[in-house]
């Protein structure tokens, strides 16, 4: 977030650098305050998933880790114990799987196996092309019948909300922001149109017909995309997942895998 951490007596963002293949990027690194332990010194396998049997994969889950889920995001983990994670890294935190990796790059899971997948607020982040890699990689892992459940800030919110002057959307989003203590706000319709593809390390802003032709483009068809409402889905325990915090600016979908 620009400007995170700037504030008086808040913690100060912390980040680090990691290898991501030939490259290095950097990312955020969070300091818990519980434990971070090593659960398999070779990292994930494909076998060590058909193991863990996990409930599904949860994409770009930040701190935010479910249980029986296996969490993944680019972000370093360093617990109270001193171990941090790196890329490749799988470890559990209070009895919850982590795996770093950086989701621009394939998984080490097997194909057609993982029953569900969610990404809340992570699909902005790739750029459009690691967007369609991402998909693909999804698809492919997804088991027949599986669902992708995917939200992301809506751009139809957006150009709706900057062609009303009374800005009815931005000001209740001017609210959520303050919630999650953004230290960086402006009053202008611009500025929150601006805001959206310019700050939060956003590469690609989606709506519903964008979203299609991702999924497309990643091997979906286009009729596998149903638009659903906040904590609303077929699939009743992910759909549980989304956050509040995230409601008022996102578009929910569900993407299924034909072939059950
Ligand atoms: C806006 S946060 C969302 C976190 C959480 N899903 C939520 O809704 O609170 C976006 C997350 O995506 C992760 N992310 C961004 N690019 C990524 C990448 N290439 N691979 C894995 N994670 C990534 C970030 O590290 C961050 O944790």
């Amino acid at each position: 977030m620009p400007g995170e951490g700037s504030r008086k007596g808040r913690r100060m963002a912390e980040h680090s650098a990691v290898a991501v293949g030939e490259q290095t990027r950097t990312v955020s690194l969070y300091r818990l305050k519980v434990d971070v332990e090593p659960v398999a010194a070779g990292g994930l396998t494909p076998a060590l998933v058909e193991l863990l049997q996990p409930k599904g994969l949860h994409c770009g889950c930040g701190t935010t880790l479910h249980r029986g889920w296996l969490n993944t995001d680019v972000c370093v983990l360093r617990g109270a114990n001193g171990l941090r994670t790196d890329i490749g890294c799988l470890v559990r935190v209070t009895g919850r799987w982590f795996y770093q990796h950086d989701l621009s790059q394939p998984l080490p899971i097997p194909d057609g196996k993982m029953p569900r997948i969610f990404a809340e607020h992570l699909v902005e982040h790739l750029e459009r092309r690691q967007a369609v890699a991402w998909m693909t990689e999804m698809h492919r892992m997804l088991a027949p019948g599986g669902i992708l459940r995917l939200s992301t800030p809506d751009l139809a919110l957006y150009m709706n909300g900057y062609a009303d002057p009374g800005q009815a959307f931005f000001r209740r989003h001017r609210d959520t922001m303050r919630q999650m203590k953004s230290t960086v706000m402006g009053n202008s319709r611009a500025w929150m149109v601006n805001q959206l593809f310019r700050y939060w390390g956003h590469e690609w802003i989606y709506d519903q017909e964008e979203i299609v032709a991702l999924a497309e483009s990643a091997g979906f068809p286009g009729d596998a995309v149903r638009r659903v409402a906040f904590r609303e889905g077929a699939d009743a325990e992910m759909a549980a997942l989304d956050k509040e915090i995230r409601r008022d600016e996102s578009i929910y979908v569900e993407i299924t895998k034909p072939g059950a």
